[in-house]
């Protein structure tokens, strides 16, 4: 039978990608992007597109009752440096919505969801390095704990309702085709524009702050791996960790040089997202997502750079 995926937030970072993604592989009509603003124009004239709010139970019901969708991606969240400007707002957003969502899931029989979780469910007391599974976690922004809550809620909603969430903890994410929606590692893509338009760029976390990143083509690869895989080979029903590259502002600038010698990196000071990117993770262990699934990365420093290069400058 064909499925029909509902992708909610499909105007973020990855929602464009992963619509396109989609798309290429059960076909336009399949896959119904909605957003609760306006899509890019790829987005609107590749397929289908509702409007969805998902705090608006009423609205979201009805979309549900049209498409009757066999799989959902809810992907609308605000991130973590946004979450700080608006921490109610953020915990309605990131919260509310996954429990709407979880319930008429229950209620419409959807086969599978998926929802994105975060490095940012770890804290200031779990490991730096190699951070495993499970750990210490207490995290300390409000972006952080909504995710780690929802995660709760994910394995929650599976034990209870035998519903088939899956759920990966995304590193920071650099791609090419869509811009990053307020988070703390949105330096890592905002480098390369500035590369490309101005040869220099000031980064807001310092010199030596290493996060685990990966390139949108892993990301998006590992999500459709996870959902493709057999429901008894996951051991996990909150989110897998997922390792990525992990790397400094300065390792990233100096594999730009390698392709544009004359850029310059800078660094500022007093950011608030400093503090957040010190609360979190240097590297992840991600075992689990080996074992599991099989997960394998295909894109490190070198190669994600070279490549984002290649493509942002045909478009900037
Ligand atoms: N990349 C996100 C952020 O920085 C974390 O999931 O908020």
């Amino acid at each position: 039978m064909s499925e029909k995926i509902l992708v909610i937030g499909a105007n973020g970072q990855i929602g464009t990608e992963l619509v396109t993604a989609l798309r290429n592989i059960h076909g336009a009509e399949q896959v119904i992007a909605s957003d609760i603003n306006n899509p890019a124009y790829a987005i609107r004239h590749s397929g289908p597109f509702e409007f969805v709010n998902v705090l608006d139970k009423d609205n979201l019901h009805h979309i549900f009752t049209k498409h009757q969708p066999s799989q959902v991606y809810l992907l609308a969240a605000i991130l973590s440096a946004v979450g700080e400007q608006k921490p109610k707002m953020a915990w309605d957003l990131n919260m509310t919505g996954l429990i709407h969502v979880l319930d008429f899931a229950v209620e419409f029989k959807t086969e599978k969801v998926f929802w994105p979780s975060s490095i940012a469910v770890f804290g200031p007391h779990s490991p730096k390095e190699n951070t495993p599974q499970y750990c210490v976690m207490d995290p300390n922004t409000v972006y952080g704990f909504s995710k780690l809550a929802g995660e709760r809620w994910c394995e929650y909603y599976y034990t209870k309702y035998g519903l088939d969430v899956r759920s990966i903890r995304y590193p920071g994410l650099i791609g090419w085709r869509a811009s990053p929606g307020g988070g703390t590692t949105d330096y890592a893509v905002h480098i390369f524009h500035e590369a490309l338009k101005k040869g220099r760029y000031e980064s807001f976390l310092s010199a030596d702050t290493a996060l685990p990143m990966m390139y949108m083509e892993d990301a998006i690869r590992a999500t459709i791996t996870l959902m493709n895989a057999p429901a008894e080979t996951l051991s996990i029903r909150s989110a897998y960790n997922l390792a990525g590259i992990s790397f400094t502002p300065t390792q990233l600038a100096d594999e730009i040089k390698k392709i544009i010698p004359g850029f310059e990196i800078s660094y500022s000071k007093n950011d608030p997202r400093q503090a957040i990117a010190d609360s979190w993770p240097k590297s992840i262990d991600d075992s689990y997502a080996h074992k599991d699934w099989d997960w394998q990365l295909e894109y490190d420093l070198p190669a994600m750079t070279i490549d984002m290069l290649e493509n942002l400058k045909n478009i900037i």
